[in-house]
């Protein structure tokens, strides 16, 4: 058997954890032969409502389910973990924007980033879902001076997926033959998910869709299907999140597919004209564990002027929180 890997999930009572913590046991990250230790994190009040997850993580009998631990402390959690998922922080509710959450999200993440610096492997891998992700993710990047940039990345991939769906349904093919989407930028209502490099079945995406589908449709469905979920459900997406956030930690450990890409939000190295140091959702492959931007893509005006939106916006926010920086 081998040694089991460890992997922290924050947020551990909450909604996106409740689907995600089973397909981790389950084996959906690492594989069925990969026995874990789950990491779980949470907030004092919420440990009750733990508890009881922990009871049917058990009742699920999982062979790969080696150990669960569960604390209200980010270093005793965070313990040598190899792969972290932070999901734990306030949700949105209808009428809010992501960013309006800054305020009471942003501590957790110079908290948790501290930990993780003190504590973590020094490969942990750090994927930020809690929102607004973006910036949450610089927090913790900038309050872990010890680990890499590249230890940490924001989830872009729900963005990618719902893209790529949309997409789907309109040309009449299932998700699998489309190829190099694209998401730039924030999670949230100025990202941009571009078709200027997808295909569909080999052929140009802007050669089959019209352009005013693209622009009047799919762009502002895209950045809108977060607000239209909380509206229908009262609460913010949940599975489908937990799902990306296993697509792109997956991704991330073992290599992108050939031929295709995928968004993830990383630091940026100034490409593009994108301020240096801002988690912003790029265009990526990974090779051996490393996430690579798509490098050079010739961008329109159009496009452009839709990256210097969401840049600026990402901005706007890491101004609201230099104080974490
Ligand atoms: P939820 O309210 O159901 O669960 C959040 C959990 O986090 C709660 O159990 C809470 O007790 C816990 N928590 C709060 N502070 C914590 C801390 N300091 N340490 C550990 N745990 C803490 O919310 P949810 O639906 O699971 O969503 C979690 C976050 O993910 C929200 O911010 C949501 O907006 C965001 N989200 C992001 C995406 C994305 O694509 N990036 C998608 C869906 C949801
Ligand atoms: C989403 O995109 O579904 C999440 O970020 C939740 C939200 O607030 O929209």
């Amino acid at each position: 058997m081998k040694t089991p890997v460890d992997i922290a999930v924050t947020g551990a009572a909450g909604q996106i954890a409740y689907s995600l913590l089973f397909r981790l046991a389950a084996g959906e990250l690492l594989g069925s032969d990969q026995p874990i230790n789950l990491h779980l994190l949470e907030i004092p009040p919420a440990l009750p409502a733990l508890s009881g997850v922990m009871m049917e993580l058990q009742d699920c009998a999982y062979p790969l389910l080696n150990k669960v631990i569960a604390s209200s402390d980010a270093e005793r959690a965070f313990q040598s973990v190899d792969y972290a998922f932070l999901l734990g922080a306030r949700p949105r509710s209808q009428g809010m924007e992501r960013r309006d959450l800054l305020q009471a999200n942003a501590e957790i993440f110079s908290v948790q980033g501290r930990a993780l610096n003190a504590v973590a492997s020094r490969e942990v891998k750090v994927l930020v879902t809690g929102n607004p992700a973006n910036t949450n993710a610089l927090i913790a990047c900038h309050n872990a001076p010890d680990l890499s940039p590249a230890n940490f990345a924001a989830m872009s991939m729900l963005d990618h997926n719902r893209a790529l769906a949309q997409l789907a349904e309109k040309a009449g093919v299932t998700n699998r033959y489309i190829k190099n989407m694209i998401v730039w930028g924030n999670h949230s209502a100025t990202q941009y998910p571009d078709l200027h490099y997808a295909t569909i079945k080999g052929q140009d995406a802007l050669s089959i869709i019209e352009w005013s589908w693209f622009v009047d449709q799919f762009i502002p469905s895209v950045q809108q299907r977060g607000s239209q979920i909380i509206a229908k459900r009262g609460l913010s997406s949940a599975a489908s999140a937990a799902n990306a956030a296993i697509a792109q930690m997956k991704a991330w450990i073992n290599n992108t597919d050939d031929n295709d890409w995928l968004s993830m939000a990383i630091m940026s190295d100034g490409s593009y004209g994108i301020e240096s140091g801002l988690f912003f959702s790029f265009p990526v492959v990974v090779n051996q564990g490393n996430i690579e931007m798509v490098a050079d893509l010739k961008l329109n005006e159009f496009s452009r002027e839709r990256l210097r939106l969401t840049e600026m916006e990402l901005k706007s926010e890491r101004d609201e929180v230099r104080h974490l920086l």
